[in-house]
């Protein structure tokens, strides 16, 4: 979808469609007055009669509106006035755009981006409605044989501004939510593919691709004996029942000088996790596809840095293999050696992710880290803690906690600051290894960032449990792309010339 920024009158906009707002109860926004007093009351009457009253979610959409130059008005609520905050813009912006994909309207010209919200500027709201946009028109459909196809899908959208002087804020901001959105529109395809499609091998192509796309981004993707000649005895635990070889993926990209040092993200790509011989049961087992959801979202952060190119240097690290029980696979009590040395009782085979990341926690190291984020679908405990809202954020540093949260609120890509005390590390403890992979029901998501932190002692690092955020069940059953937009917040306000 192509975006554009404008300033102008509503009622003169020669398209296909204009999309005003209007606030609960039956107040016109600016714009729709403009197109009310341009068609003689027309809107008031409308409204009067009680076919709108701007319920948020609600819409309706008007042809032939004299005095006009568009071929269609498209009102939609806004709920109330004083509560449209960054969600209510979010909700409007996207109930817009799915009616507009689906009603015909190849191109449009919105004035919601015209409202204010709450502490939040122009370049905010464009950004958000570039990235809702591109989200209400995403599909999955690369599997079907005979995919839908929409007549006149949505080609063209017009975003306004106030005034001219918002213009060339408001075309950074179109950059920003294109890179953004095309980052979390990968993440989403390589979650949504199946397990059979998505292997590591698959995951290393893609990475490969990636590069080849866009030049300013390097991939390196190791295979089983580079793998082992690193030493990475934990990670190869976890690929021993599964006929798919195992990768590891190295991305880079340099968009500082060299001597600024890199933010390192780690992301588990489990392609499916059956839990090995520590079976997981049946139901929606299916959904454990979606277990490389962290790896997919590094991906996408870096789809987003080699579209947008901002002034930071970052390195990607992708451990990626299927978790399957089979004659060769690891076996509950089964002592492994990992890369930093340390030796691990594998209590529990389900407790893979943490298997593979330390590993890669390790290799880290070499780059001399600013800063090192692993993302991961990592535990059961966190969806049951912080439910779909949040992701869990854990950090042996609390100044990276806190610029983690702030790029979670300004992306609205949201975490949680979860506890990471010494307490709980006496749970890990083990009579056979230097510790067990597994500490117990109670604080299961908190003991499992106390195992990873065993292998984060030389950087500053934070973890991000996703189990919860990154894709949804039931009948939206699909990958949500987070928490690229997160990433590549906190990754921007790493540049120097960052607002
Ligand atoms: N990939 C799962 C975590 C998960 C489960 C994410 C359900 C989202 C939904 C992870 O590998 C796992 O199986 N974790 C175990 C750990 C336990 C054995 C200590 C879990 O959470 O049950
Ligand atoms: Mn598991
Ligand atoms: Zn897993």
């Amino acid at each position: 979808m192509e975006f554009t920024i404008k300033s102008g009158s509503p009622e003169k906009q020669r398209t296909a469609c204009v999309v005003v707002g209007v606030f609960d109860n039956r107040k016109l926004t600016l714009s729709a007055e403009l197109i009310d007093r341009a068609a003689n009351g027309y809107l008031s009457e409308i409204i009067r009669r009680g076919d709108m009253e701007g319920k948020l979610g609600s819409s309706l959409l008007l042809h032939n509106v004299p005095g006009t130059l568009s071929d269609r008005v498209l009102l939609v609520g806004l709920g109330k006035e004083r509560e449209f905050r960054e969600a209510e813009f979010r909700r409007a912006l996207r109930t817009a755009v799915k009616l507009l994909n689906e009603t015909g309207s190849y191109e449009a010209v919105i004035y919601v981006t015209e409202e204010s919200v709450k502490k939040r500027d122009i370049g905010w709201r464009i950004e958000h409605a570039v990235v809702m946009a591109m989200e209400a028109v995403y599909r999955f459909d690369q599997m079907k044989s005979n995919p839908p196809e929409l007549r006149r899908p949505l080609r063209k959208l017009t975003l306004s501004v106030p005034q001219r002087s918002n213009l060339a804020t408001g075309e950074a901001a179109v950059n920003r939510g294109m890179a953004i959105a095309s980052g979390i529109k990968l993440a989403k395809d390589m979650g949504n593919l199946p397990g059979n499609i998505c292997t590591p091998t698959y995951m290393g192509e893609q990475a490969l691709a990636l590069a080849t796309e866009l030049p300013v981004i390097k991939a390196t993707v190791l295979d089983r004996a580079e793998i082992e000649k690193l030493g990475m005895g934990s990670f190869l635990s976890v690929t021993n029942g599964s006929a798919q070889p195992p990768r590891f993926i190295i991305l880079e990209y340099y968009g500082a000088t060299r001597k600024q040092k890199p933010v390192v993200l780690v992301g588990k790509g489990i392609t499916f996790d059956t839990g090995g011989i520590s079976l997981k049961p049946g139901d929606a087992m299916d959904e454990m596809k979606y277990d490389m959801c962290g790896a997919g979202s590094v991906l996408g952060v870096f789809r987003s840095l080699g579209e947008l190119k901002p002034a930071v240097n970052a390195v990607g690290l992708i451990a990626t293999c299927e978790n399957m029980p089979g004659s060769r696979a690891t076996k509950p009590g089964d002592v492994v050696k990992s890369m930093s040395g340390q030796t691990i009782e594998i209590l529990n085979t389900d407790a893979e992710g943490r298997l593979v990341l330390c590993d890669a926690l390790t290799y880290a190291e070499r780059f001399e880290p600013a800063a090192v984020v692993d993302i991961a679908t990592l535990t059961g405990a966190c969806l049951i803690a912080l439910g779909n809202v949040v992701a869990g954020l854990f950090s042996n540093n609390d100044g990276l906690a806190r610029e983690l949260l702030a790029a979670g609120e300004n992306s609205y890509d949201r975490a949680w600051h979860m506890p990471l005390l010494d307490d709980y590390q006496e749970q890990l403890a083990s009579n056979f290894a230097d510790f067990a992979n597994i500490g117990g029901r109670p604080g299961g998501a908190i003991t499992a960032a106390c195992f990873l932190s065993k292998f984060a002692k030389k950087f500053n690092w934070a973890h991000l449990d996703i189990a919860g955020v990154a894709w949804k069940g039931g009948k939206e059953k699909g990958a949500t792309g987070r928490p690229v937009a997160l990433l590549v917040h906190y990754l921007v306000a790493q540049a120097p010339d960052a607002a």
